[in-house]
């Protein structure tokens, strides 16, 4: 059946000067405010923290975004108490004001779209025109999220004669909510947005090194007209204040997006009831990906290598959708790789900030050195197709493809999330897809081809959340591409999609003989 409608909100238009200028200016602005402090938000009140951290542009690290308060375990246990204490009028809050909240944040977020998107430049390293296309998802989850909660709000109505049967939602409780530094405003943003709309209170825990965007998004719901204690701003360790909130007897659900082991973790304490805990928890994981590109012999060149070099190295690899592996048949795969470094070698690499820089850093010296690591091990099992150079007063890894690499060699198995492409080649298509389809994964993947029934098998059997057939694999866009994967890649949610608010909220059947 037809998708409903819904409007996107338009990305910033780069070619206008007018557009420039503002971005230009938005710059200048946040570049004024750097270095400030963060604090936590616990029960409506800015608060004190012991401990304060650098958060560093990774394009130049020894300037600093901004110092991040991070709470104590005990604080985490305020802002547990200060959430249930708000919980029973949330959930009395009518549909439509919660819903309202929302559309108000992303109101606030259309006005300040210059300005979020500068501090996601400066503070994560992602390029300019994707971090405007961040802040248009961020914006979208809340429009959505809002209609998708007055839709479900309707319930549902099974009468029969001398008998009615409503079938209602109600919400969890108390979310944790558990955000990645790779898309810090959007996808930090969904999961808040779709914890509070379904009338859970939530608190958000960032990760560390994106918490002055974080900040800002608090800055906007707390504008918004959030109410003290619904939504509390939580930034701390993930192996200490994290994992207290996910063990906690209060805690209904946890919404988190990163790594699988911490996915898995997360799960696995999740499923274990502690004293006085009433419920079984509800775990949405988002986690990794090992994302494939298949380019069989009537593909497009021209397309599958544009669309393999942006999903490769688009926000440096950085992304859970991006392509890792490319896997190639044999009868074009010496043009292919030819052609794919050609196109890698004409990429900008420099500053997120400057224009012209179409990959930037990566996130910090861990990734980085974790990263380089990969390359090595590339290097011990197949060949260096091309390795390119890159700044180092920032977090730089130059982009590297490896050719002939063997399907179940350390580079072709394991999520690197670095600018890393590994390229495989397949005797023929059948033999690509059995190899694609050879993952702990099942989040994104390709598809280049002109053979209808290519197409057909693929659709059938390549075993990933989010398929895309002949163009790039990443950038799902809000109700256009529901957006999550499974397998090892997560618990099949779908962001941006019909059923994702579901899971933060529990249904109920009420009969009544009249
Ligand atoms: N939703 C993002 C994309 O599609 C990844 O998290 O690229």
């Amino acid at each position: 059946s037809q998708g409903r409608h819904f409007v996107g909100a338009a990305d910033t238009d780069y070619a206008e000067e007018e557009d420039r200028t503002k971005a230009a200016r938005a710059f200048a602005v946040v570049r004024g405010e750097l270095g400030k402090t963060y604090l936590p938000l616990i029960n409506g009140e800015y608060v004190q923290t012991a401990e304060v951290i650098d958060s560093v542009n990774p394009s130049n690290f020894s300037e600093v975004i901004g110092k991040v308060g991070l709470i104590s375990v005990e604080q985490a246990e305020q802002a547990m108490q200060a959430a249930k204490a708000a919980f029973p009028g949330w959930r009395r809050t009518p549909v439509k004001e919660r819903a309202a909240i929302l559309r108000k944040a992303a109101d606030l977020m259309e006005q300040r779209r210059a300005e979020l998107s500068a501090w996601i430049v400066l503070e994560v390293g992602k390029p300019v025109k994707e971090a405007d296309a961040e802040v248009s998802e961020a914006i979208d989850f809340c429009r959505y999220y809002a209609d998708e909660m007055e839709r479900l709000y309707q319930g549902i109505n099974y009468d029969v004669a001398g008998e009615t049967n409503r079938y209602i939602y109600q919400p969890r409780g108390i979310a944790v909510v558990i955000s990645p530094w790779n898309f810090p405003l959007a996808i930090a943003c969904g999961m808040t947005v779709a914890a509070l709309v379904t009338g859970n209170c939530t608190l958000l825990k960032p990760a560390e090194t994106s918490s002055v965007i974080t900040a800002k998004l608090t800055e906007i719901l707390i504008d918004a007209g959030i109410p003290k204690g619904v939504f509390q701003y939580v930034p701390g360790k993930g192996s200490q204040v994290g994992a207290y909130l996910v063990s906690h007897a209060d805690t209904h659900l946890i919404a988190f997006t990163g790594s699988q082991e911490v996915g898995c973790r997360i799960y696995a304490e999740a499923a274990t009831l502690k004293p006085l805990q009433r419920h079984m928890k509800r775990v949405i994981a988002e986690m990794g990906g090992k994302n494939a590109i298949i380019v069989d012999e009537s593909a497009d060149l021209d397309q599958a290598v544009v669309g393999v070099v942006q999903s490769a190295f688009g926000y440096s690899g950085q992304k859970c959708s991006a392509c890792s592996r490319v896997v190639v048949v044999e009868a074009i795969y010496d043009a292919f790789i030819r052609r794919v470094v050609e196109a890698t070698k004409s990429l900008n690499i420099g500053e997120a900030e400057l224009p012209s820089s179409q990959v930037g850093p990566v996130i910090d010296a861990n990734a980085r050195d974790r990263i380089r690591e990969y390359i090595e091990k590339g290097k011990a099992e197949s060949q260096v197709a091309l390795e390119l150079s890159a700044p180092n007063h920032g977090y730089f890894v130059g982009p590297v493809i490896f050719g002939e690499v063997p399907p179940n060699g350390t580079i072709a198995q394991q999520e690197i999330f670095g600018p890393v492409l590994a390229v495989i080649k397949a005797k023929d298509f059948a033999q690509a897809l059995a190899i694609a389809n050879d993952t702990d994964y099942a989040l994104t993947g390709g598809l280049y081809s002109r053979t209808p029934s290519h197409i057909q098998q693929a659709q059938e059997e390549f075993e990933v959340g989010n398929l895309y057939i002949n163009r790039n694999i990443t950038g799902a866009i809000v109700a256009r591409q529901p957006f999550g994967g499974f397998k090892l890649s997560g618990v099949g949610s779908k962001a941006g999609g019909p059923d994702y608010l579901l899971q933060f909220l529990e249904p109920r059947t009420i009969t009544e003989n009249i």
